[in-house]
């Protein structure tokens, strides 16, 4: 049904690591009236999974096309979207550089495990502004010789989004093909390229479907313009400006702050493991799921047809000690 839109537009060149699209999972939960269905991007292929390998098929290619050969990249230890950029520069038999805020770790767990496995370059800017760091790490690395290519803070922008952006029409068609339609779609958002890309595919439906985006960090008036301006940047990339359509931004969910669970979020976490065996990772999607849960339990009545939860990954978080410890204490 979408195959002719899509065909239209000038998409710029991608590395194919997605391979297909990602399952659908039809929920057990009884959460309200409504079906829930999980998009398992949790089950991309490469290095345990995630979103942000969409968003790394465009920008690896533009990395190609630039002839870099170094990748650099930036966020929190245990930063998924760090670890899925590790593995795919190795693939390529690119070396790639992680700069992370704080003292060098002294534990390894989860995504900092996996980011050594793939030969990455681990550097600790202290108090530093992240963003300055990388841009003196990239200065460096080219006084050394290296052609280095950065990929901002979570793969955000305009070009990474359009990951996300052909990912919301694979979804509207595995679900026509499936024979079901989908009402509410919920992500989470940090860096607020996942949803970007949603808000601009969403902008060239007829009827555009319920956006909600969960956020884990930012205030919802701090996230907005911040979706509006990459959803905006990314339809002028394709060459097809529009407006936007509405979509809402819940920001009640973040708890004490960025990375830090809250007993909703992990107690979800161990729910939604016990009864559909999906793991969540507890600071992005499982707060993304607590708000689900609020949602389906509040307001089935209104929205009576399907909620889909983009499972956006970062499952191999919880193998790291602070995290695995407060999960524990719910156990
Ligand atoms: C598991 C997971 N889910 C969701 C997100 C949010 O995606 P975005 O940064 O595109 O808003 C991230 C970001 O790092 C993530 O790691």
């Amino acid at each position: 049904m979408f195959t002719a839109l899509l065909e239209s537009l000038p998409f710029p060149p991608r590395v194919p690591f997605m391979g297909g699209p990602t399952p659908i999972q039809k929920s057990r939960l009884a959460w309200g009236d409504a079906s829930l269905y999980w998009k398992r991007d949790d089950l991309t292929p490469y290095g345990l999974g995630g979103n942000k390998l969409r968003k790394l098929e465009f920008l690896m290619a533009e990395a190609l096309s630039q002839k870099a050969d170094l990748i650099i990249t930036s966020g929190g230890p245990q930063s998924n979207h760090a670890r899925l950029t590790a593995v795919v520069s190795t693939m390529m038999k690119l070396p790639s550089v992680i700069v992370i805020p704080g003292e060098t770790p002294t534990e390894w767990g989860g995504n900092l495990l996996l980011d050594r496995l793939a030969g990455a370059e681990i550097i600790a800017c202290g108090e530093e502004p992240l963003d300055q760091a990388v841009a003196r790490i990239a200065s460096e690395k080219k006084t050394q010789g290296y052609q280095p290519y950065t990929i901002p803070l979570g793969g955000s922008n305009a070009l990474g989004s359009l990951g996300y952006f052909l990912a919301f029409f694979e979804l509207l068609m595995q679900a026509e093909e499936q024979g079901w339609t989908p009402s509410t779609l919920v992500c989470s958002v940090g860096s607020a390229g996942t949803l970007a890309g949603l808000v601009a595919a969403n902008a060239l439906l007829p009827h555009p479907l319920r956006l909600v985006g969960v956020s884990v960090w930012q205030s919802a008036n701090q996230l907005r313009p911040q979706v509006e301006t990459l959803a905006t940047a990314s339809l002028k990339l394709l060459h097809a400006p529009c407006p936007l359509a509405p979509f809402e931004i819940v920001d009640q969910f973040v708890g004490p702050g960025y990375g830090l669970p809250t007993p909703a979020s992990s107690k979800v976490l161990i729910e939604c493991f016990r009864t559909d065996g999906i793991l969540f990772d507890p600071v992005y999607t499982a707060k993304g799921v607590v708000a689900v849960k609020h949602l389906m339990q509040h307001e089935s009545r209104k929205y009576p047809e399907a909620f889909v939860f983009w499972h956006t990954g970062g499952g191999p978080a919880i193998f790291d000690k602070h995290y695995y410890t407060e999960l524990l204490r719910y156990t």
